[in-house]
């Protein structure tokens, strides 16, 4: 006797009671690009939809996402001038801090995360102090700076902080920070598990973050490598991580799952900007479906073991989820 798994498939209500895995507008985290001006607004030509904003346009924004019912965003600042020591995202004036407090005056019910490193600040592009000797990132000379950056987000309102910058050592080290000056209530998401991926190409572009020498690898991970990925972010929860992460997404579902598999702590995934302009692309070429492939990506994303999804995709989400 074989078993007839066609029998809960037979109409659409059945197939819903039976579905394991849903998308709801609670997982979602929209990004957002902050840069200086009024009234700016500029799309970005590898990935149609995503804009620099002036901080106006950003609270405006705010307004429509609340309206779809998107109610996280994670912040990236593009600061007037950048320096050896990405300056701006250590002054409580700069381009990020401003950010927070426009949108929380405005939307205080918005919960605002911000990206915590240095590669969109520094002159040279990469994501902390220079050793020059190596050629590299100082990592713990980084892990000052970042902590004296934590405090401007914190004090400037920000709801979560997420460091991406992969400095070892600095969930510990931001912990500590936020604790020593009251926000023992900020939950920390790390980029725990992040890879040196060509994905990010064009989220350098937003971002205006591309290295001026050299590329990420001496921090960022090798996309071989499976063990290291688990420990990055079981050590990232034993330094004091609330939530974890996986970046890029959608070349790295088995990591999901096996993060998944290594912690009971929530897990996000970061749907990169590769994998929305590749999607965009194809969508523009017609030789997808794009609204079902993107759904189909995104239950792949929670299917995988992932909590909470960053995804650029998130207001087409939720448009398609009103309308269903
Ligand atoms: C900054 C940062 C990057 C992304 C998020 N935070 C770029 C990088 O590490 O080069 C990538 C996001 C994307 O590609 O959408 N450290
Ligand atoms: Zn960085």
């Amino acid at each position: 006797m074989f078993k007839r798994f066609r029998r809960l498939r037979m109409n659409a209500t059945l197939r819903s009671l039976v579905r394991e895995t849903t998308l709801s507008m609670d997982d979602f985290i929209y990004p957002l690009f902050a840069k200086n001006g009024e009234g700016f607004k500029k799309e970005i030509s590898s990935m149609p939809g995503v804009y620099q904003m002036s901080i106006d346009e950003i609270v405006k924004e705010c307004g429509v996402l609340q309206e779809l019912g998107i109610n996280s965003i994670i912040l990236f600042g593009i600061p007037e001038v950048k320096d050896s020591v990405g300056s701006d995202a250590l002054c409580e004036h700069g381009i990020i801090a401003s950010a927070i407090k426009a949108v929380k005056k405005a939307y205080p019910k918005m919960f605002v995360v911000t990206d915590l490193c240095f590669c969109e600040f520094t002159d040279h592009g990469h994501c902390g102090i220079l050793d020059m000797e190596h050629e590299s990132v100082d990592n713990d000379a980084t892990l000052e700076i970042l902590a004296k950056q934590a405090l401007v987000h914190a004090h400037a309102g920000a709801d979560m902080i997420a460091p991406s910058g992969m400095m070892d050592g600095m969930i510990e080290a931001l912990r500590e920070a936020l604790d020593s000056e009251g926000f023992i209530n900020l939950p920390i998401m790390s980029y725990s598990t992040k890879f040196a991926s060509a994905y990010y190409g064009p989220f350098r572009d937003v971002a205006e973050s591309a290295p001026s020498f050299g590329d990420r690898k001496t921090y960022q991970m090798d996309p071989a490598n499976r063990r290291e990925a688990i420990a990055e972010s079981v050590e990232d929860e034993m330094q004091g991580a609330d939530i974890l992460m996986v970046k890029p997404a959608l070349a790295y579902l088995d990591i999901v799952r096996d993060v998944r598999n290594a912690t009971s702590l929530p897990l996000c995934v970061y749907n990169v900007s590769g994998e929305y302009a590749l999607l965009k692309a194809a969508g523009r070429a017609g030789v997808i479906d794009y609204d079902r492939v993107m759904m189909e990506t995104m239950i792949a994303f929670k299917r995988a073991g992932a909590d909470i999804i960053i995804s650029y995709h998130a207001k087409e989400v939720a448009e398609i989820l009103r309308r269903k």
